[in-house]
Order: C-alpha cells, then structure tokens, then sequence
C-alpha cells in the first residue's frame, strides 16, 4: 500500500477497464460491467446513477473490494498503488443498503462502539472519541435521539431516516479516506434524502472524503449537490464526469433535457424500454450510440488532454495538468473553467470544460468556510495509511462492554433462561422429592442427575445460537470493515453469555439439591457445581460452533436438536457406556452428555448405601454397585470436568476455524 500523499492532484481511487462476469444458468455468462475506467479525488461527492440493474451497486461493490463470485479483470489503484485488502478495507467506510446495527443499543452507544473500536488508541484519547461522537451526533442532526434504541423487527426504535444517517455516522465517526453508500436515499422521503446527501457533501468537503454513492432518483437540487456523476446503462459507460456538465453533454449529442429533473432526465434516455419489440430496439440503440460516443470522446479527450499536459509542462512545470472528462477533477466549491476544447465546438461549446480543466492551485481556501472540530482535525489532509490497530486487550474490553449490555437487554434471553431455571428447579426439586435410601431413590437419582445434565444443553444451546446467528450480519459487516480481531470477539461474546447463564443454573442447582436431598457434603456440593459450569461451558462452545456451522437459522433449530438428541444416546442413561456397539463406542469420548452425567453420578453415587427390601428382585447395596453396572466409572470425575472444558475448547476453536475460514466472504481484488 503506498503510504506517500502524493499531493492534492492525485486521484485517491482509480480504476481501469473493468470488467465483471458472472455464470448464470440460463444465459452462461453474463457480463455485468463493461470495460469502466474512472478516477475519484479526495473532496469529491461523485453519484453513479442508472436504471435498476444497471451496475451501479456492483461497481461500488467492485471498487469497494466486496464483490464475490464472478470473474473481475482491470486495475484498481488506490493512490496510485495496487490496494492491500488488509489496510484497504480500513480506510474505506462502506454504509450499505441494508443500516445493519444492534437493535438494542441506542445511537449515541451505537456511534461510541464504532467509534472505540475503529480509531486508533495511539491517537485518540477516549475523551477525543466521545468528542468525536457528540460532534457527529450534531452535524448528523441526532443529539435529540442520541438515548433512543435503534430498534428493529418487533421494537420501535428511531425513524428510518434517522436510521440511515446512524449507520453514515457509524463510518464518519472513523477516519476513512473513501466513504462508499450504496443507496443512502433509499426509503427516505425527499427531504430526509436530500439531508443525507447534504450531510455527506459537508462531511467529503471537510475531511477532504473521497465520497462514492448510488442514487436512485435524486432531486434536481440533490443531483446539482454532486461534484461528478457516473451515468451507467447495461453495465456500460455513459457518462462520467462534472454534474454541472451532464445536462449540456447530452444535450450537444441532441438530447435537450425534456424533464425538469435532470436526474429523471438521465434515467429515461438510458432506460432500455422492454415496452415492445420496436421501442427495445430504438431504445437499445440509443443507448449504445450513447455509450459509443463517450468512449470515443473520452479518446479524444486523453489524446487532447496529452497535448496540453506537454504545452502545459513546458509553460509551468509546477502547475497542474489537464485531465479528462474522465479523469476530472471538480475541486470543491471551484467554479469550472472553460477550456478551448470543445467536440463540437457549438452553441453549447462550454460544456467539455471538464475535458481538458485547469484546476486552480487556491481551490483550498473554498474549505474555509467551514469551521468545526473536525474540519480543524483534519481538513485538507487525507491519510493514505491505515490506523494502526488497537490492543487485543483495549479491543476486548470494549467488545465485552457491549456484548453484556446486549445480553442484559435481550429480556427474552434473559428472562427465558431464568424462567426455564425456575421451572426445571421446581420439576426436578419436587419429583424427585427428598429421596431416601432405598431401591426406589437409586432409580430416581439417577433420573434426576440425567434430567439435570439434559436441562444444561437444551435450553442454553438454542437460544444462545439464535442470539449469534441472528447478529451475524452484523459481524460479517464488521469483520469486511477489519473493526476487530475475531479472537477478541468470541473472548468477548462467550464471557459475556457465561455470567448470564451460570447465574442462574446455580440458583436452580442449588434449590434442586436441597428439595431432591440429594448428599449434603461441602465436597460433593462444590464438585457438583464444577461439573455443572464445565458442561456449560461446553454447551456455549458447542452453540458457537453450530452458529458458524449452519448459515441459516431454520436448518440450525432442526440440526441442533437432532445432534443434541443424537449425542444424548451415548450419555450412558439410554445405553449402558461399557455395552454400545463396538464401532460406536468412540462416539461417547466426544459427548458432552456423558462426561457431565458420568461426574454428577459418581459424585453422588460415591458412598452412598441403600437398603434393600426382601422382596427386590434386584437389589444395590452401595453406590458403586450402580456405577459397576451403568458403566459410568471409567473416567474419575476430575477427568470428566477436565474432559468437558477441553470439549468445550474443541468446540470455540472449531467455531472460530469456521468463522475464519468457510464464513469468511470471498471477495475478488484487484
Ligand atoms: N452475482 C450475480 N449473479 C448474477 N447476476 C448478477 C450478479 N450480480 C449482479 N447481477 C446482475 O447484474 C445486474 C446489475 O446488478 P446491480 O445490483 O449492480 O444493479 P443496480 O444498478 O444496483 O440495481 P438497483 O438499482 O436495482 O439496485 C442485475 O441485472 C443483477 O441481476
Ligand atoms: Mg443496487
């Protein structure tokens, strides 16, 4: 990654005859993007518009290195060097379509996370972060919201225009160098919309942001807000170059603008109409004479632009050179000048201005209008290096903070775990009553200890898997942006589920083995509690493992409960440990079930003696006589709390090996 600023004149972006395939079944391949080239510089808002299905969100997504599947060819560069997706995916702020944030969390704490976790602790202080949040919060017009919830499916939470301009803040609370928005308009009404872009001009303007966003049908106020437009049709190029200029260009090709809204304008010349077979047909053409002309004249512009570049160099070496049309840069609040190229040299001869632009060296002093924390932070700089990442332990901590506030405020996690406790102790305490000594309370021992290494997967495994599976969108989005290290979040993640669930499995413990009687002894009590938190853990572990697993939610609640059922056979209750077939036998050294109720057994069963009424055709005299003959001695019950938490680990290593490698996006780079 090339890490020099080479000056204002650079683009920050460029890209060169792109090209995208994707196989389809039907037609074999299809090429989505023809042949693209452009260039973007810092301080520029360039729209790219079209009809639906015309590229654009895939050019962004191209540009933004997050497009997957498909053949890409062509060159990216970024600040004139091939981008490294490590840095690169940290200096590119992507707000995309769908505002993917915690429902739970409310704006202000939405923006700090982002916030804490994505600027650099080397240079901000956590006082500057928050300063930074508060500043945002204000110039994203949300300090009146900043204690709401975002809110989502089933609870209100702010409004869907606040929504969006929460997840553009959530980017500019960073310190990208390209801020991409795939449709930030989109659901808003007009003035809402309009908000967004005008927010997004300040922010490009003050922070000198290379800002890149699709629109769908932008006012004839919000399109004269863009320094540059990309006009594409079918995957191809139809214009690329000055907002200002789009209208004249068209209308020097014989296309006067019928509509008072340029933007309504573009899209029904570039429109393929499906109407009829004629109208496809003229429509079709029309479209390609247009796409034909700007690559012609985008020729004649680099072999003009070239030229001048030459006199140019000779009259002022230290001036800068004419671009193209393409190539344009619109400096901020910078007046075009008109140049003496023109194609046609007509009545609207002015327009091509963009072909060959002198830029003024001043145009920096058109920042100065703004005034504002941020504008004095970083104004006229932009950083070409990617901030160094924070400390594993920094990052944790705030992961932690935030992964505890969402578990605490899911009330349905919450106080279903802690109901399903109440209940199960209830059950457990009064069906199996103050059990005796007798030959009864053997058999009811030993249903409560399986009931209770049962009640420990079930009810944590799912709803724990619901709860990750549900906000993987939301890793996955911050994973592409490289806002932390997957190690800190699932440390983060499962201790914050831990506290959560060992809570009130104790409670339930406790309560179940006073009103069972089972045997009262320090020891016993203590090791019991040790084997119940080791089969939690690895009951966590086994729901992170099966939420990377399983992409979809349904195939998981059908898939967990059958393997759960599955491993439950070889717990040692249903079939005797010493007597299952042969070739599965193994099968118990990797059930969690077995490990947990082989220890809960012997910890109670050790010692204990029963009687025996005369006329018991069988009867157990010890504990150890139902250990012999369940089988459930083999391993000591150290081993089984030891060989749980290892299972457990299994399972956290497994999940993460999944998460960063058969999750992970396969995005295409250039
Ligand atoms: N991976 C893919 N496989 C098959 N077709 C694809 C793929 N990606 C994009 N396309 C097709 O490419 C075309 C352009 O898609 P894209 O999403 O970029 O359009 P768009 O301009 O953003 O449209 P909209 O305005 O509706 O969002 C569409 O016809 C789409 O169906
Ligand atoms: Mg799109």
């Amino acid at each position: 990654m090339a890490s020099n600023n080479r000056g204002a004149e650079s683009p920050i972006l460029s890209w060169r005859n792109l090209n995208y395939d994707v196989k389809t079944k039907r037609h074999g391949v299809r090429r989505i993007l023809h042949d693209i080239s452009g260039d973007i510089y810092p301080g520029e808002l360039v729209a790219i518009m079209g009809s639906s299905g015309a590229g654009k969100t895939t050019l962004l997504n191209v540009l933004a290195g997050r497009v997957q599947g498909g053949r890409l060819c062509g060159d990216i560069k970024f600040n004139g060097a091939t981008r490294v997706p490590h840095t690169f995916k940290r200096m590119l702020a992507f707000v995309e379509q769908d505002d993917l944030m915690f429902s739970l969390l409310s704006v202000e704490e939405t923006l700090l996370a982002s916030a804490q976790l994505r600027l650099s602790n080397e240079r901000y202080a956590d006082s500057d972060k928050r300063s930074r949040v508060e500043t945002v919060l204000r110039q994203l017009r949300l300090t009146h919201v900043k204690d709401t919830k975002i809110g989502g499916y089933g609870m209100r939470g702010v409004s869907g225009g606040e929504r969006k301009r929460v997840s553009i803040g959530m980017e500019l609370v960073t310190d990208p160098s390209i801020l991409v928005l795939d449709e930030p308009s989109s659901g808003l009404d007009s003035s809402s919309a309009e908000m967004v872009v005008e927010l997004t001009k300040e922010m490009a303007r003050q922070r000198n942001l290379c800002t890149l966003m699709t629109i769908h049908q932008p006012s004839a106020e919000m399109v004269a807000k863009f320094d540059k437009l990309i006009l594409l049709s079918q995957g191809k190029l139809v214009y690329m170059g000055p907002a200002s200029q789009a209208l004249s260009y068209f209308e020097n090709q014989g296309y006067p603008s019928t509509n008072s809204n340029p933007a309504n304008f573009f899209i029904d010349l570039m429109t393929v109409d499906f109407a009829s077979d004629e109208a496809m047909r003229k429509s079709e053409q029309r479209v390609q004479a247009l796409v034909d002309y700007f690559a012609n004249y985008r020729k004649r512009c680099t072999i003009e632009n070239d030229q001048n570049t030459h006199q140019h160099t000779q009259l002022s070496s230290h001036k800068s050179i004419a671009s193209t049309l393409a190539t344009s840069r619109i400096m901020p609040q910078q007046q075009s000048v008109a140049l003496d190229y023109s194609p046609s040299k007509g009545s609207h001869g002015s327009m091509y201005d963009g072909c060959s632009e002198k830029r003024a060296a001043a145009a920096d002093t058109n920042y100065a209008y703004i005034t504002n924390d941020i504008t004095n932070e970083v104004a006229g700089m932009t950083c070409y290096e990617a901030p160094p990442m924070n400390g594993w332990l920094g990052e944790t901590r705030i992961l932690l903070k935030r992964d505890w506030i969402l578990s605490t405020r899911n009330m349905s996690l919450v106080y279903g775990i802690i109901g399903e406790c109440v209940v199960n102790l209830l059950f457990l305490g009064f069906v199996f009553f103050q059990l005796g000594k007798d030959q009864p309370s053997v058999q009811n021992r030993i249903g409560a200890l399986f009931s209770l290494t049962v009640q420990c997967t079930f009810p944590v495994i799912i709803p724990v898997m619901t709860v990750i599976m549900t906000s993987r969108d939301v890793l996955m989005r911050e994973r592409s942006g490289g806002t932390y290290r997957m190690t800190s979040y699932f440390f983060a993640k499962s201790l914050s589920f831990f506290p959560l669930v060992i809570v009130p499995y104790v409670f339930m413990y406790t309560g179940a083995y006073l009103i069972s009687h089972l045997q009262y002894d320090a020891a016993k009590f203590f090791i019991g509690l040790a084997n119940l938190a080791a089969i939690l853990f690895a009951s966590l572990g086994f729901s992170f493992a099966m939420s990377m697993a399983v992409r979809s939610l349904e195939v998981a609640h059908i898939i967990t409960p059958v393997s759960l059922g599955t491993l439950m056979l070889f717990a040692g209750n249903m079939a005797n440990a010493k007597a299952i077939t042969p070739v599965l036998r193994w099968l118990k050294y990797v059930c969690i079930y077995y490990y947990a109720y082989s220890g809960f057994v012997q910890n109670e069963f050790g010692g204990l003696e029963f009687t025996c009424s005369p006329e018991a055709a069988i009867c157990y005299r010890t504990g150890e006589d139902v250990l012999n003959t369940y089988g459930l001695n083999e391993l000591s019950i150290g081993q089984c709390i030891l060989l749980n938490i290892v299972l457990g680990a299994v399972f956290y290593a497994m999940a993460y090996c999944l998460l960063r490698w058969k999750a992970k996006p396969r995005y295409l780079w250039l």
